[in-house]
């Protein structure tokens, strides 16, 4: 099969379109045909060899989540049929042709490929540090990077619970944070006054999805560092902040967050889908940060049609 491999750490010219074994479904295993794969931030940052330790053994095949239809399933496993349609993490590398899933949810089947391949880290992460945080119905909460993938799902279950959310963002973000119901402030110098401007009574807690070391200042607004969660600055630990990485197994509760992205209560922007072969251009764009939306890998020539262009928004 097709997949994009590397062999060694560096920029985004190790990448390289390679053939390779396809991999098979061992016990309590899926593989799946892989429609979609969504491009993040950490596969950029484990390729340049932020984290050696991050990475699988060369040759690495990036990539963490896929939506694809499942096309064997291996012992053990059950609840799913050759055929169905599901978005996960997959744990062979999702820029490939095929790819091995444990920890996946049904993806609707009224939902676009782009948008499910964009949920499975965005949702965990963002459910997973709203409840470290506790944010509940009245709590003020200041998110960090907002616009982006992490964040915009994180704004949308923060208002969700009934959070007031102050999102941070380049300005040409902020009619977007506000029809994800958010408050944009732009972030930067003098950010402490703007948050204070328009959170006169403080705020509650903090999530931090941008790692653009803001995490000062939100000790600054929060009086200490209670109630500040970071997924992205690596200086959490020399602050006393808490970092929160990867976290348990979230399949079994995916389906709910694909239902209500189907059903258009959650949104995600899709900035822009690549054919398999230029997954390092994908990764230089991600790498930019300010990518406004999702940035998808369509492994399959075939599965790129606009067959499902009206599920693209969702
Ligand atoms: N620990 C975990 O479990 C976990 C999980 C997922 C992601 N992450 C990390 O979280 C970060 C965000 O991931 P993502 O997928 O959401 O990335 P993304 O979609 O590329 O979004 C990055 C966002 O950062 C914003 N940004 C850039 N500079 C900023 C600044 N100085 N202050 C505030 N915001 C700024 C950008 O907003 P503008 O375009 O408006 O400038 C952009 O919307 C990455 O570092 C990623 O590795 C960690």
């Amino acid at each position: 099969m097709k997949a994009i491999t590397y062999t060694g750490f560096g920029g985004p010219e190790v990448l390289r379109l390679a053939e390779v074994d396809e991999p098979h479904a061992g016990p309590g295993q899926v593989r799946l045909k892989v429609v979609a794969a969504g491009v993040n931030p950490l596969d950029h940052k484990i390729r340049s060899g932020w984290r050696p330790q991050l990475a699988p053994p060369f040759p690495v095949v990036p990539g963490l989540e896929a939506a694809g239809v499942v096309d064997e399933v291996g012992e053990g496993v059950t609840g799913v049929a050759v055929g169905d349609e599901v978005l996960g993490w997959t744990v062979t590398g999702a820029y490939a042709e095929h790819a091995l899933a444990v920890d996946f949810g049904p993806k609707p089947a009224d939902l676009g490929w782009d948008v499910a391949a964009a949920l499975p880290v965005a949702v965990e992460t963002s459910v997973r540090v709203l409840d470290a945080l506790g944010v509940r119905e009245g709590d003020t909460l200041l998110l960090h990077g907002a616009a982006g993938v992490a964040g915009a799902v994180g704004v949308q279950l923060a208002v969700a619970r009934g959070a007031t959310v102050i999102g941070t963002a380049s300005p040409g973000n902020h009619d977007y944070l506000r029809s994800l119901g958010a408050i944009p402030v732009a972030y930067g110098n003098g950010l402490a006054n703007r948050v204070r401007a328009v959170a006169p009574q403080g705020v509650d807690a903090v999530y931090d999805a941008a790692g653009a070391g803001d995490l000062e200042t939100s000790i600054e607004l929060r009086g200490g560092t209670g109630r500040i969660v970071t997924i992205a600055d690596p200086r959490a630990a020399e602050l006393g902040v808490t970092f929160s990485g990867p976290g348990a197994q979230f399949g079994p509760r995916l389906g709910e967050y694909a239902l209500l992205a189907a059903e258009g209560r959650l949104t995600v922007r899709v900035a822009r889908t690549f054919p398999l072969e230029d997954a390092a251009q994908a990764q230089e764009v991600s790498a930019g940060g300010h990518a406004a939306g999702k940035l998808v890998l369509r492994p399959w020539p075939s599965a790129r049609p606009a067959e499902e262009a009206a599920g693209e928004q969702r």
